[in-house]
């Protein structure tokens, strides 16, 4: 392979209509170019890595997706209609939920909470006054922990005093339980330990077998190995590779993200 040629390869699995679809999509801050005419397909139930070094503009990327950033160029589909999202919020609202690294819980409000934010369900007092409905906020998060095989020991306790795992958890479980058409995930075993990690790889094949595609992004690749079926490789903000995991091992990945030659 050169470090020129974009190196691709089919996935067989890929069938149908892809989930998402980002056609030249380009992003500039100021005079840099983060992300450069990178077009992909995410089709349901397939797990993408994202690698690259440091600043290959891999979060930009996401970013676009969930919408932090929006493109200076390029196109975003969901399923086959255009999309532009004005926040965050919106594209949740569209079912991309995304998992960063700090995972935009709320360290205070413990995981029930956190599962329904934004989201609350109401019930109304008397007839009159509306309340947010805890009890059925605390079955209903028993219900989807307990599908995903989490336990959480006190769901009533702040996120802060949960472990790494657990909130990453929690955050996989509000995607589930929100029906998402798409998991993105920035980095989410950086701070964990080895258990943990495992446990986060179990959930995102959980969410695999129930066709939610999950596009991860890691610098670990026993991570990528563990859990990706393709993996898209940037540098210097521009997509240069995108293979199946199985046909490719971690000399080739460390080749395309660093540059043929240039190692
Ligand atoms: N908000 C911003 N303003 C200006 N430049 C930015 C901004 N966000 C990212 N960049 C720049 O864009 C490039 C891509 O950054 P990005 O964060 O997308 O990389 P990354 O692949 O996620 O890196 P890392 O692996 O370190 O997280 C970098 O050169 C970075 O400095
Ligand atoms: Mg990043």
């Amino acid at each position: 392979m050169t470090a020129t040629t974009e190196l691709t390869s089919v996935n067989p699995a890929a069938q149908g209509q892809p989930i998402i679809r980002l056609t030249n999509v380009t992003k500039r801050f100021g005079g840099l170019t983060a992300v450069s005419d990178v077009s992909m397909e995410i089709y349901p139930g397939e797990v993408v890595a994202l690698a690259g070094d440091n600043g290959a503009g891999k979060s930009t990327l996401i970013k676009m997706i969930s919408g932090v950033y929006k493109p200076d160029e390029g196109h975003i589909y969901l399923a086959d209609r255009e999309i532009t999202m004005a926040s965050p919020m919106e594209a949740r609202s569209l079912g991309i939920e995304t998992i960063y690294q700090d995972l935009a819980l709320c360290e205070n409000l413990d995981a029930t909470v956190n599962i329904f934010l934004g989201r609350e369900p109401m019930k109304r007092m008397f007839g009159v006054f509306k309340q947010v409905d805890r009890r059925h906020m605390l079955t209903e998060s028993k219900t989807v922990l307990d599908r995903l095989d989490i336990t959480i020991p006190n769901l009533r306790r702040p996120i802060r005093q949960m472990s790494g795992g657990q909130r990453q958890a929690v955050a996989i479980a509000r995607a589930v339980y929100w029906n998402a058409k798409l998991v993105i995930m920035d980095e989410p075993t950086a701070a964990l330990g080895v258990p943990e990690q495992r446990k986060v790889h179990e959930l995102v094949k959980t969410l695999k077998s129930q066709r939610v595609p999950v596009i991860i992004i890691s610098h670990n690749l026993q991570d990528i190995f563990a859990v990706a079926d393709r993996i898209i490789v940037m540098r210097r903000g521009q997509k240069v590779g995108d293979v199946m995991a199985s046909e490719v091992d971690g000399d080739d990945l460390v080749g395309l993200m660093v540059g043929a030659g240039e190692a």
